[in-house]
């Protein structure tokens, strides 16, 4: 696949370098330590347009394709891997959520204050006793009148802590078997009923932060529900085929960054009577991170490829978004083991970036469906073609 860049994808790719590299980076492990929100960076994104890469300039985005948008990623996440997940939550999952199922209204109302990066938006599926099984969510949303009243327990809910406002999946006919009696609804996190949890201490992606929340009663008005009642599960799982390239772009720029400090060091590092680059147990190390990063880059690229062309065609890209996150986010875990083993101690040691690659490279087989929801989902769409 021959990908020819075009100018506006260019500059986004080099405006996002030019930041993450000069604002990002030095900070990075500073809000790692913490597990600090990193506020004052965020809000420079937002300001720069990265918040909302996909979002039309009408409400408040820079209106580019989502080539662009992994490019972005890849850059940002190559300086920290935590300011892209808050990235790509606002953008795939929250922003992506609102433009394709939203009213007008609720595209005026919800989607031009986090597109601009005004508001921080989350996204609400998984519950203490339903991850990978999303069908089994318990959280009621009952109608009564002009609005919901919603009640249960959400996990692991990533910019929970600070989002604005939310996209949340809740049943509203119980009586309906699993995915069916889901619907989704637009929650505005400063009204009554909502409270967000402590942050989780987490392993990697430190800096974004992630908390369970709650709901007491609250009251969502009928017109922020999201698309048509039941409709809740097919919206949940179109928006994760848009975040799962996110993922996948997230992984790309974690491996990325792991590779080039390991080429760096293995040039400097000397033993055995000249640099390591020269011993080929470390040159054969770096041939496999190169032709899995290249591999992963072209799976995500044509995933990307693939959604915009869906505009078009209304095909499904599924598949595509499961094989890219599959492939790159097994890329990062294994690019940044190697790039660990090939600093020794020092890749143990938290004077160089490198330990964080690791411990943020694992999250990407995790969230947004696992290594094994992705070869089920793969499969699924597998055994469902025509050979
Ligand atoms: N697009 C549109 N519709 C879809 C779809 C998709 N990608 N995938 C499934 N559907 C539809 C199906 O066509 C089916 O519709 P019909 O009833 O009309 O036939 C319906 O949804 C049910 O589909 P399945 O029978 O395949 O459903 P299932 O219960 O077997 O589940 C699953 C499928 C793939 C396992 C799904 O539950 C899944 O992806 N699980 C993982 C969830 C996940 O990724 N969670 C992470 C949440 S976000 C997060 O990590 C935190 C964060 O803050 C970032």
């Amino acid at each position: 696949m021959n990908i020819e860049l075009t100018q506006e994808q260019r500059m986004i790719r080099d405006l996002a370098r030019d930041f993450a590299q000069n604002e990002i980076a030095p900070v990075a492990a500073k809000y790692d330590e913490a597990g600090e929100f990193p506020w004052e960076t965020v809000k420079q994104m937002g300001k720069l347009g990265l918040m909302g890469i996909m979002v039309p300039e009408e409400y408040g985005g820079a209106g580019l394709d989502t080539l662009s948008y992994v490019l972005a990623m890849e850059e940002i996440c190559k300086a920290d891997a935590a300011h892209g997940t808050i990235m790509s939550v606002n953008n795939s999952l929250y922003c992506e959520g609102i433009l394709q199922f939203g009213t007008e209204e609720q595209k005026r109302k919800y989607l031009v204050p986090v597109a601009t990066g005004e508001w921080v938006g989350a996204y609400s599926l998984t519950e203490p006793e339903s991850g990978s099984d999303s069908a089994a969510l318990k959280t009621r949303a009952e109608r009564q009148g002009d609005v919901y009243v919603i009640n249960g327990r959400k996990s692991w809910v990533t910019n929970g802590p600070v989002a604005n406002a939310l996209i949340l999946f809740a049943r509203t006919n119980p009586d309906l078997p699993k995915h069916k009696g889901i619907s989704a609804f637009i929650i505005e996190t400063d009204k009554p009923g909502f409270t967000a949890g402590k942050p989780e201490h987490k392993l990697g992606v430190r800096a974004s932060v992630t908390c369970e929340c709650t709901y007491e009663n609250y009251e969502c008005p009928a017109e922020n529900r999201l698309g048509e009642e039941g409709e809740g599960f097919k919206i949940a799982m179109t928006i994760l085929d848009n975040g799962r390239i996110g993922i996948a772009a997230q992984a790309l720029g974690i491996a990325q960054a792991a590779f080039e400090a390991s080429v760096k060091w293995a040039k400097e590092r000397h033993a055995f009577g000249g640099p390591i680059a020269n011993l080929q147990a470390i040159q054969f190390k770096l041939a496999d991170m190169a032709t899995r990063i290249e591999a992963a880059r072209l799976l995500v690229y044509q995933a990307a490829i693939a959604k915009d062309r869906a505009k078009q065609t209304g095909e499904r890209y599924t598949k595509l978004a499961s094989m890219a996150k599959l492939y790159a986010s097994e890329t990062a875990m294994f690019v940044t083991h190697q790039a660990v083993q090939i600093h020794g101690g020092m890749g143990y040691s938290k004077e160089l970036p490198v330990e964080r690659y690791f411990r943020d490279a694992k999250i990407t087989e995790i969230y947004e469906g696992t290594s094994e929801i992705q070869r089920l989902v793969i499969a699924r769409n597998i055994l469902r073609e025509q050979l």
